[in-house]
């Protein structure tokens, strides 16, 4: 037995973990205490770097509440929850890649019909969104649910804004027939910021780092015996595609947006969504 030491730090705290522990935690928190102690070793922590970073995490803390949530603020803005989203969503070629959640979608939205219009505010560029749920094979898929939510022309999600904007403004869930084709009326969504009126704000404004996301618009897609597919689209040509305060943008996932002419709406977004087996 000896003593903690700078050298053996790792091993000694590692090395209290009782027998009886959950193999998967102890194989977790072996690795983040591993980490961790790199992580002091490396950059030389200073005793007072270190008291700012506990009082960050206090203040991220408090600031939570059943509407907010900084935790997932800062995972998001630090690239972790993209990269857990990665390690856990690696798809075959072809499939739909998945993207962030975020904080903003609601339970239980309105079952709405084919075509309908989402936008309740009366703001906003209408678009057409349409499209196919297909399986890998390029078969349809029947019985999909179309989860889809937004922002509203002035960047905000009706949640940010009760009483305000109407209840379920710019949501709707959309179930697929046997064709596989999804459609409904929107809006071209417009770039927002995340929230960063709390510390991770602070964060992002210490390291230079503007809090706006791309416009987009989100999609839950399920369907019995397929994966969940978590994604938005995109609208292409958004001056923050490349600097996504959450890391969110991929490729296949930027969206055309059509300009429609003397059509009942001013765009049009196809987009056709490929799920994986469960
Ligand atoms: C969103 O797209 O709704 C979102 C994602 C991550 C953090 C904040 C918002
Ligand atoms: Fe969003």
């Amino acid at each position: 037995m000896s003593y903690f030491t700078e050298e053996n730090a790792t091993a000694t705290v590692n090395g209290r973990m009782g027998p009886d522990t959950d193999p998967r935690l102890a194989e977790v928190m072996a690795c983040l205490v591993k980490h961790l102690h790199a992580f002091a070793k490396e950059c030389q922590l200073t005793q007072a770097e270190w008291e700012y970073g506990i009082g960050f995490l206090t203040r991220t803390g408090q600031i939570c509440s059943g509407e907010r949530q900084e935790f997932i603020l800062l995972s998001d803005t630090l690239g972790m929850s993209m990269l857990v989203d990665a390690i856990n969503n690696r798809r075959p070629k072809g499939a739909t890649e998945n993207t962030v959640f975020g904080p903003f979608h609601v339970d239980d939205a309105p079952i709405r019909a084919m075509g309908d219009n989402i936008s309740l505010d009366g703001k906003g560029e209408s678009c057409l969104f349409e499209g196919r749920v297909l399986d890998l094979d390029g078969n349809p898929v029947a019985g999909a649910t179309v989860d889809v939510w937004s922002d509203n022309a002035d960047g905000f999600y009706d949640v940010q804004q009760p009483g305000i904007q109407p209840k379920w403004n710019n949501r709707g869930r959309f179930i697929t027939g046997p064709d596989g084709r999804y459609s409904f009326r929107g809006i071209r969504p417009v770039s927002y910021p995340i929230p960063d009126d709390g510390p991770v704000g602070q964060m992002l404004g210490h390291l230079g780092r503007h809090p706006y996301r791309p416009a987009h618009m989100h999609y839950l897609v399920t369907a019995p015996g397929m994966q969940k597919l978590v994604t938005h689209t995109f609208v292409g040509g958004d001056e923050y595609l490349t600097s996504d305060a959450v890391f969110g943008v991929k490729d296949t996932l930027v969206a055309p947006y059509e300009r429609v002419e003397g059509g009942e709406t001013i765009w049009r977004s196809p987009f056709d969504f490929v799920l994986v087996p469960a």
